[in-house]
């Protein structure tokens, strides 16, 4: 399935809002787009909405690759390998929300959800949300 939005910062706030309502738990997600695209933006809402426990600040981790969040839906866990191409999710996967940007060159890690980020001006995204199929 694929829905696709145009949303300025509120619309995505609420978009990050209603997938943290739909989700289990143990998700993959491939987080995809430009460089500004509003990808760990995107993730900054989501664990907002997942109420995370007090003081938790989300920061792009594009240099510690992989940040942990403690929410009341269990653990979310956001990599970015922009720098480093690859890594190892095995102790990850299953294990909570996985949110990775620039997955492009893993090979053996399928997403149940891909969402792509397209800039269409300063203000607003185009945003396509994609569901694995079976
Ligand atoms: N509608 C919007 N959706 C998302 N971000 C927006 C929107 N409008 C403006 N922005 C701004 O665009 C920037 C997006 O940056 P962000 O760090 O989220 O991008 P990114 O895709 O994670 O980039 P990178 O690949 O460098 O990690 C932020 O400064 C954000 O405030
Ligand atoms: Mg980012």
């Amino acid at each position: 399935m694929e829905e696709t939005y145009t949303v300025d910062l509120q619309g995505l706030k609420e978009l990050a809002h209603k997938l943290a309502e739909n989700l289990k738990g143990n998700e993959v997600i491939f987080l995809k787009g430009d460089l500004g695209a509003g990808k760990t933006t995107f993730v900054r809402y989501l664990v907002e909405a997942l109420q995370p426990e007090e003081g938790t600040v989300v920061r792009s981790p594009t240099f510690a690759v992989l940040n942990e969040y403690r929410t009341q839906k269990g653990n979310v866990y956001h990599a970015d390998l922009y720098r480093v191409k690859n890594f190892d999710f095995t102790d990850y996967v299953g294990n909570g929300i996985l949110l990775i940007e620039w997955a492009d060159y893993l090979k053996d890690l399928k997403p149940d959800l891909v969402i792509e980020f397209k800039v269409l001006d300063e203000n607003r995204r185009k945003v396509k949300i994609r569901t694995a199929e079976g």
